[in-house]
């Protein structure tokens, strides 16, 4: 039985965060440059959304590139830029077919100009869709979202916007590049490696975490299934006691 048979479609996350894994690594067992293993990254993408959306899933974040990749060697930070906005051209119409939203998290004016330019359209022109929203995280990192927030909240008590007394979870979240998405229920990783790496620290705060070791390259829908049913099989407490959960 295929885990996509096994899974509950009542007890679906509404949120799933994926910290995409392994590329270099794929293609080095391969014998091949690691701009290769970033490009067999994107059919992964493409099957894990599409799997995302044939069983219900709502949202579905991807950690595409971190504030720290900057400092990877240039041909490599060029060769994703150029993937990014090559991959978004491609996919834009297959995310009208499939009826999904393209949402970016992260500091988006760093990003090359025709990247950011190209990301800016696919984001309108999807903006209606609603059977998935695909949040892509670039040039993201935890830190840099919630100093942001916080630069924005001080900014705002400042000014009489807000009063100090008014902060509480809720007002920060708002501030938060999040703000119109639920928490992620599940965060997988890829690769096995066992970090959260500077992504949705706040937002993560009681998602359960699911590692694989297979290569993100490798990973298809059948993958993100697989992890869903394991989220199934756990018990969510929130602090509480099993039996308080009952
Ligand atoms: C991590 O593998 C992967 C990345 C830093 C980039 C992910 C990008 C893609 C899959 C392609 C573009 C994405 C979209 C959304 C179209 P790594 O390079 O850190 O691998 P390693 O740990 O084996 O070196």
């Amino acid at each position: 039985m295929s885990f996509r048979e096994k899974l509950n479609l009542d007890k679906l996350p509404e949120h799933v965060a994926i910290i995409m894994d392994g590329n270099g690594r794929w293609a080095k067992e391969k014998g091949k440059m690691r701009v290769f293993g970033h490009k067999n990254g994107v059919l992964a993408v493409r099957d894990t959304v599409e799997g995302a959306a044939e069983v219900g899933i709502k949202n579905l974040t991807l950690y595409a590139f971190s504030t720290e990749n900057w400092n990877r060697p240039k041909l490599e930070v060029t060769a994703l830029m150029e993937l990014l906005v090559s991959s978004i051209n491609k996919e834009t119409k297959t995310l009208m077919e499939n009826n999904v939203k393209l949402n970016a998290i992260g500091d988006l004016e760093s990003l090359p100009k025709r990247c950011y330019h190209e990301l800016l359209e696919a984001i309108a022109k999807t903006s209606n869709n609603s059977r998935l929203t695909l949040t892509l995280a670039l040039s993201y990192s935890s830190r840099w979202e919630i100093l942001n927030a916080t630069k924005k909240i001080v900014a705002d008590t400042t000014s009489g916007k807000l009063k100090a007394d008014d902060i509480n979870e809720k007002m920060f979240e708002s501030y938060l590049s999040t703000h119109n998405l639920p928490d992620p229920e599940l965060m997988i990783r890829t690769s096995g490696e066992h970090r959260i790496s500077n992504y949705l620290l706040w937002q993560l705060a009681y998602a359960e975490l699911y590692f694989t070791s297979t290569l993100w390259p490798d990973f298809r829908r059948e993958d993100l299934f697989k992890a869903v049913y394991d989220y199934q099989q756990r018990e969510r407490r929130f602090g509480l006691t099993s039996e308080q959960i009952g």
